[in-house]
């Protein structure tokens, strides 16, 4: 057991999906693993493990934003021996080029958070992807032929903003989209040594206001699901 994770020691495979809505990680559970158990139900953020062509694979909720997600992931390494991790969920464009439904994977994050700064006083330290997942994850959308861009991503830590100036500036220097937990899960990745990669689809556009419909969200989802399930087991 963890803090927030109740499973016992061998129930995490050491290969994890990260989404954010606990419900979604049921949805995995039940659509894409076979044999999937239930493992945590604790503050019900349900996590799983179960095959994903033969290969043990887990899906844990993380909750939205960086302290919540970056509490699960960092159990998950410590506690639990995960070494691969690949958060699947959901971005607003911040680019023209990058359209609703579009992939979005996320090759850096740069944040305004504390939660990595802070660690690093004098220094901007620049939170990345794990390569061979970064690699794997585009050849895998490449060959589906998923509209897929790779690139920077913004975390934020609101959701709700006074001021979008400084994330509209972001966008004028490549910046793809804006989300809520990547730099944290790369951070993490760098202090454990382990790999991680985050998976987005884009749900809404910052500057077009393009939006999806609910069922086109799940459709485009079950995309990065298979992109992120093949990614995590290669
Ligand atoms: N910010 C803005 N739009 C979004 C986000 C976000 O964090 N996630 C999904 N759409």
């Amino acid at each position: 057991m963890s803090v927030h994770i109740e499973a016992k020691a061998g129930e995490v495979a050491d290969k994890i999906l990260l989404p954010g809505d606990p419900l979604r990680a049921k949805f995995i559970a039940e659509n894409f693993l076979e044999d999937a158990v239930c493992y945590n139900n604790v503050r019900g953020m349900l996590g799983y493990t179960g095959t994903y062509k033969g290969e043990r694979v887990s899906v844990q909720g993380t909750g939205m934003g960086m302290p919540s997600a970056g509490i699960y992931a960092q159990e998950l390494i410590q506690s639990y021996g995960v070494k691969k991790l690949v958060r699947v969920g959901t971005c607003g464009a911040l680019s023209k080029d990058v359209h609703v439904r579009d992939l979005v994977i996320a090759q850096s994050a740069v944040t305004s958070s504390s939660m990595v700064a802070k660690h690093f006083p004098g220094f901007h330290f620049p939170p990345i992807a794990d390569f061979e997942l970064l690699q794997k994850a585009y050849t895998v959308a490449k060959e589906k032929e998923f509209t897929t861009h790779v690139g920077n991503v913004l975390s934020e830590d609101t959701f709700y903003k006074d001021d979008l100036d400084p994330t509209f500036r972001l966008a004028e220097y490549g910046v793809l989209g804006v989300e809520m937990e990547a730099a944290i899960l790369y951070y993490l990745g760098a202090k454990f040594n382990v790999q991680a990669l985050a998976i987005m689809t884009v749900s809404d556009h910052m500057i077009t206001g393009e939006e999806t419909t609910a069922e086109e969200r799940q459709n485009t989802f079950k995309d990065m699901m298979y992109v992120g399930l093949e990614t995590v087991i290669a």
